[in-house]
């Protein structure tokens, strides 16, 4: 190859790196949360009007738990942070009682990083076919693939932290127990189409509010 190919094909490789670049280190929006938020996030706040604190949340603080299952948590979305917006990443602390759990559930478009701080927790996620299950400690990190149930059960004497990173700057959740029992689905439906008998479904329906 003679210099000037060398040249240029340095030159061609630098500029085609070099929007990219910029574009990156200037590619954030953060979220106008006076406006609506739309499927795709919330609307750029004005450049001008963005500032350091559009990107600290002070307050990621244990939770005080809830019953039944004895977990508080602290759930840092684009709507607490704004700088998040379109940056498809979001955090939750989690502070799990003696005997607490965080219950079934499903995030349908992010997967999730535990990470355990404190204690001794039994994390894991079903498939139809198969059970990854780990009784972690401090200084384990576990991921849960995108949309797979799971769940976490203190193993532990004392209580229970751990941290989780989502990629996603909104993402959502799907509880099991209340995507069942916490809206009006009808007993006789739940029953026929899960085979769940109506007792156990009108117990549940009282625990988490649901009619019918
Ligand atoms: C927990 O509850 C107490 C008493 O209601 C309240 O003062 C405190 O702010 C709550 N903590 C959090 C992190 O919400
Ligand atoms: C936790 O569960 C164990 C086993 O069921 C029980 O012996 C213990 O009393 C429970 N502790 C608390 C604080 O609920």
């Amino acid at each position: 190859m003679k210099m000037i190919h060398i040249i240029l094909f340095f030159v061609g490789l630098l500029s085609s790196c070099i929007p990219n670049v910029i574009s990156v280190n200037n590619d954030f929006c953060v979220a106008d949360l006076s406006l609506p938020k739309t499927r795709l996030g919330y609307q750029c706040k004005s450049e001008k009007d963005v500032t350091v604190d559009d990107f600290v949340f002070s307050g990621y603080v244990a939770g005080n738990a809830t019953k039944p299952f004895n977990t508080g948590t602290t759930f840092v979305n684009v709507d607490r942070l704004p700088g998040l917006n379109g940056l498809g990443i979001a955090t939750l602390r989690g502070d799990i009682g003696i005997n607490g759990t965080v219950p079934l559930h499903s995030h349908p478009d992010a997967t999730e990083l535990v990470i355990i701080v404190e204690g001794q927790v039994n994390v894991g996620f079903i498939t139809p076919t198969k059970v990854f299950l780990k009784d972690s400690k401090p200084g384990d990190v576990i991921a849960i693939p995108k949309g797979q149930l799971h769940f976490l059960a203190n193993s532990g004497a004392g209580k229970a932290i751990f941290f989780a990173a989502f990629s996603s700057s909104d993402p959502s959740t799907h509880v099991l127990d209340l995507v069942l029992f916490g809206n009006d689905l009808s007993t006789s439906v739940i029953s026929k189409t899960t085979l769940l008998d109506v007792a156990q479904i009108q117990k549940l329906k009282a625990a988490f509010g649901g009619k019918n």
